[in-house]
């Protein structure tokens, strides 16, 4: 017969425990939430009233039910208070000695039949679960954050987990208004694991100063269509819980080099920062535990409208005859520039003669740009800037083409022109500031977000997102887990809109492994190499939507 679950104990208050409590309670479903110490208790107690009155602020909830969401939460110090609960689920800090411990001690404690949980997020539940005489009943119950919101749950299971034990925590999740995803005991899970390399990179990338923090977060966000910028779900997290699950996955997961917590990474959690919880992260909060942004002295400052060395543009070149030109004419007009295309080999360039701005959107083949950008040298004037939208060439080899380096940029739009508010402004080590200051005017007038960047294979948005969908692949190809919870895992779990599986066949998996090639022939770090099933696929003509079918059948819908 199925198991009630009428009572559960939450061991830890922190960011994840309290969330977990309350969808609980929620729920209908008495809690024992314990805490180590009663100042821990309090921490904790404040965070669950924190978010329920932000509930009740926003409307989400009523005043009464607050209360009695409230009323059916136990609060305790210690495990004891767990004796007759039936299930626990364990969320203090992701270290495995602790997990270890507390789990023997629940073991004592807890009545026989009690299933015991842990909501690691990297380490090995089987480890956990030998730490106890009931290993059968051990199981992973992962909640993403903020829990309450967050409609995933990864629920593992080891090898010993017992069938009925897996179906009785996968009905409560039902009941919990949750999605459960089964899944064997590998590091990371689905979400995890494909997550937590993009967001080494990330902090990677501002470590080397290579791009803002504002300009990161907002290239992913605007370029790559997530609910957040990665700096900013780090702060979510917790920089101290990422750099456990980081060092973590690195240990367990291959010792794959992207997931070697970044330096950065380590120095932050020892100097206190981090994240939302403590007030400062990446960013500062207003206080410690609040989701607002506050100024800090790295905020950057309003720019000038004008004055700040960029030149005049009014008239506008685009060189191309295929959609991105076809956008990128759409948009500079609407914008109120005067525009000239020319497609070149159809017609001469000298109609280029007089403009101030030369966007190129030829074939994304390096010896055509670098042929057209030197013919460019010899009809524009001087002073205009050039700009190439190359998606994945090295933006330098173009300029250097030219008799005017310092006047070459790269200005890559997101996604198709007319539709994605980003574009990233690639400064090569010969771009001057007059030539990039003139493609931030030129943008904030087309009302677009410019994030600057290095001139580095990806820049920001693709070095960022291919990867992740590259290890999405692999892990199809392993078998861990399939295309359909591989989606869901990804948009329940971390707010995707779209799934790794459903981007590759919208982008096309032949431009996807053409820009992770470059990437990986540029970073040469094994774990950028291509997944062999995306190759095969691309041989094999399934290269997505449009081809009738990627990842999917197509055809048929
Ligand atoms: N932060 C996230 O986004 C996230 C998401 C999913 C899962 N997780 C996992 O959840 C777990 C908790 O992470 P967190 O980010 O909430 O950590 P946290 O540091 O915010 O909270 C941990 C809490 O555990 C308490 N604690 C420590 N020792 C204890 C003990 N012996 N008995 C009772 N309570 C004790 C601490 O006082 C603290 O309140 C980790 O395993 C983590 O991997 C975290």
């Amino acid at each position: 017969m199925a198991r009630e679950f009428t009572s559960v104990g939450v061991v830890g208050l922190g960011t994840m425990g309290a969330g977990i409590v309350e969808v609980f309670a929620r729920n209908g479903i008495d809690v024992v939430a314990v805490e180590v110490s009663e100042a821990a208790l309090d921490r904790g107690r404040a965070n669950l009233t924190g978010s329920t009155d932000r509930a009740v602020a926003r409307g989400k909830l009523a005043e009464a039910d607050r209360d009695a969401l409230l009323a059916r939460v136990d609060f305790q110090v210690g495990l004891d208070a767990l004796h007759s609960v039936d299930l626990v689920v364990e969320a203090v800090p992701e270290r495995l000695d602790l997990k270890r411990r507390i789990f023997a001690e629940l073991d004592r404690v807890c009545r026989p039949e009690a299933i015991l949980a842990t909501n690691t997020s990297s380490l090995s539940v089987t480890e956990v679960s030998v730490a106890t005489g009931r290993p059968q009943q051990v199981v992973g119950i992962h909640f993403f954050n903020p829990a309450p919101v967050m409609k995933l749950v990864e629920v593992v299971r080891t090898v010993v987990t017992a069938a009925d034990v897996v179906a009785d925590v996968e009905a409560l999740c039902a009941r919990l208004g949750k999605v459960g995803v089964t899944i064997g005991d590998r590091a990371g899970f689905i979400a995890n694991a494909l997550l937590f390399g993009y967001l080494n990179h990330a902090v990677a990338m501002f470590e080397s100063r290579y791009a803002s923090r504002e300009d990161i977060d907002a290239a992913m966000k605007l370029g790559g269509g997530l609910p957040m910028g990665p700096l900013a779900l780090l702060d979510l997290i917790g920089l101290d819980t990422a750099y456990e699950i980081l060092d973590t996955m690195y240990r367990r997961g291959g010792r794959d080099r992207r997931h070697a917590p970044v330096p950065l990474v380590r120095q932050m959690v020892t100097a206190g920062l981090l994240g939302r919880k403590s007030g400062q992260g990446f960013y500062t909060y207003e206080k410690p535990g609040s989701s607002k942004v506050v100024p800090d002295e790295s905020t950057p400052q309003e720019r000038p409208a004008a004055g700040d060395g960029a030149r005049p543009v009014a008239r506008v070149g685009v060189v191309g005859s295929g959609a991105t030109a076809a956008g990128l004419v759409e948009v500079f007009a609407g914008a109120g520039y005067d525009v000239v295309q020319v497609a070149p080999g159809a017609e001469p360039l000298d109609g280029l003669a007089e403009v101030d701005l030369v966007v190129e959107a030829v074939a994304e083949d390096l010896g055509v740009k670098k042929e057209l950008l030197a013919s460019l040298d010899g009809v524009c004037k001087p002073g205009v800037v050039l700009a190439t939208t190359t998606s994945s060439l090295p933006v330098i080899d173009i300029a250097m083409a030219t008799g005017r380096p310092a006047d070459v940029v790269g200005l890559h739009f997101s996604g198709p022109v007319p539709a994605r508010p980003l574009v990233e402004i690639v400064q090569t080590i010969r771009t001057g500031e007059e030539a990039t200051a003139t493609a931030r005017a030129v943008c904030a007038t087309l009302g677009r977000t410019a994030v600057v960047c290095g001139d580095r294979a990806g820049f920001v948005v693709d070095a960022l997102l291919l990867p992740y969908l590259n290890d999405a692949v692999k892990m199809l190809e392993a078998g861990y887990a399939t295309v359909d919870d591989i989606d869901h895992a990804m948009k329940l779990g971390c707010g995707y809109p779209t799934g790794p599986f459903e981007l590759l066949d919208a982008v096309g998996l032949d431009v996807a492994l053409a820009s992770q090639r470059a990437l990986y022939r540029e970073l040469r770090d094994p774990g950028f190499a291509p997944a062999p099933l995306l190759e095969h696929l691309v041989t094999a003509g399934y290269l997505g939507r449009e081809a009738g079918r990627g990842f999917r059948d197509h055809t048929a819908r």
